[in-house]
C-alpha cells in the first residue's frame, strides 16, 4: 500500500491552485481554434513559404538545400511558432520532429497502406485529443491506492471514472470493493475495447465500461465521480457535477483544479510526481 498525505493547509491549496490556474490561462491564451488545425496550419504555411523562398536561395547561392535539411528547418520554425502561440511543450516537440521524421519515412519507403493504418490507429487511441483536448495518460497505482482510501465504505456506493482510458484505476478499486459498483465512461475506441477485455480477464463483475461521452451522461446516479482529464473541461465539468449529483457526493480530480473553486481537501500521493488529488464535497 502506498502513502498519501491529506493536506488542508490554505497555503498549499493556494500554491496548487495558482500552478493550475497558470495552466488554464496558458491554454485559454491559445488561438481558440482546435489545436490540431492550428498546428497543421503552421506546418502547411511554413511548407508553402519554403516552396516560395527556396528557389530564390538556390539562385543566390548556386546550390539547393537538401530535402532533409529543409524539413529540419521547417520543424525548428514550426516548433518555435507553436511555442510562441503558447502551446504545451509536447505540441512543440511534435511540431519539431514531425517534418524530419517524414523524410525518414520516405527513405524507409514502407508500403503505402502503412500511412492510413498509422493515422487510423493513432486516431482510435487518442480520439479525444483532437475533439475534447484531453490526452490519454494513466493514473498510477499509488494514486489508485490513495483513491481507495477516499471512498466511503458504504455497500452499493456507485463510483464513475469520467474518461476511463484503459479502465485500470477503477479495476483496482472494484476488485477491492465487491459490494460497490463502478462505471468507466470512455469514447476513444481502442482504450474502450481494451478496458472491456481487461475487465473480463480480471473478473471485475461489479465494473462496467460504457461507450459514453461524459457530457451526455447524467451524473445523478453516482456517489463519487473521479476524473483525470486536462485543465480545459474542468470548469464546465464541475458545474455539471454540482447541478446533477446529490448533495454530499464527492467530485475528485487528479491534478487539474477548478478555477476559483478551492477544493475542500487536497491529498498528495507519495509518488515520484507528487500527484495531487483534489476533493470537492458537493
Ligand atoms: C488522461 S486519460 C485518464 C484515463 C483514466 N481515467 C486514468 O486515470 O487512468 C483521459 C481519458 O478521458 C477520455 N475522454 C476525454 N474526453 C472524453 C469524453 N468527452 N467522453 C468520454 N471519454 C473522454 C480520453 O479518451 C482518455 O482516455
Amino acid at each position: 500500500m502506498h502513502d498519501c498525505k491529506m493536506i488542508v493547509t490554505p497555503l498549499l491549496q493556494t500554491r496548487n491552485n495558482a500552478d493550475f490556474h497558470l495552466m488554464v490561462i496558458k491554454e485559454s491564451r491559445q488561438t481558440g481554434w482546435p489545436p490540431i488545425l492550428v498546428t497543421a496550419g503552421v506546418q502547411a504555411a511554413l511548407y508553402f513559404l519554403g516552396m516560395f523562398i527556396l528557389p530564390h536561395v538556390a539562385n543566390w547561392t548556386g546550390m539547393g538545400v537538401p530535402f532533409f535539411w529543409q524539413m529540419v528547418a521547417q520543424g525548428l520554425l514550426a516548433g518555435l511558432l507553436t511555442y510562441l502561440l503558447r502551446f504545451s511543450m509536447w505540441w512543440v516537440v511534435i511540431q519539431g520532429v514531425a517534418p524530419p521524421l517524414l523524410v525518414v519515412f520516405l527513405i524507409l519507403d514502407p508500403p503505402v497502406w502503412v500511412y492510413p493504418v498509422l493515422v487510423g490507429g493513432l486516431l482510435l487511441v487518442f480520439w479525444n485529443v483532437a475533439i475534447n483536448r484531453v490526452p490519454l495518460y494513466l493514473t498510477n497505482r499509488a494514486t489508485a491506492d490513495c483513491l481507495h482510501r477516499l471512498l466511503p465504505k458504504r455497500a452499493g456506493l456507485a463510483v464513475a471514472d469520467l474518461g476511463s482510458g484503459f479502465g485500470g484505476t477503477l479495476r483496482v478499486l472494484s476488485l477491492k470493493r465487491r459490494n460497490q459498483t463502478f462505471f468507466g465512461l470512455e469514447t476513444a475506441p481502442v482504450p474502450w475495447g481494451i478496458s472491456i477485455l481487461l475487465n473480463r480477464l480480471a473478473g471485475a463483475g461489479n465494473y462496467r465500461i460504457l461507450f459514453q461521452d461524459i457530457w451526455k451522461q447524467d451524473l445523478s446516479g453516482f456517489d463519487v465521480v473521479y476524473c483525470f482529464l486536462s485543465p480545459v473541461p474542468m470548469p464546465a465539468l464541475y458545474e455539471k457535477a454540482k447541478k446533477e449529483m446529490k448533495p454530499g457526493s464527492l467530485f475528485i480530480s487528479n491534478s487539474f483544479t477548478v478555477p476559483d473553486v478551492p477544493p475542500d481537501r487536497t491529498l498528495t500521493v507519495e509518488d515520484s510526481r507528487k500527484t495531487t488529488l483534489m476533493i470537492w464535497t458537493l
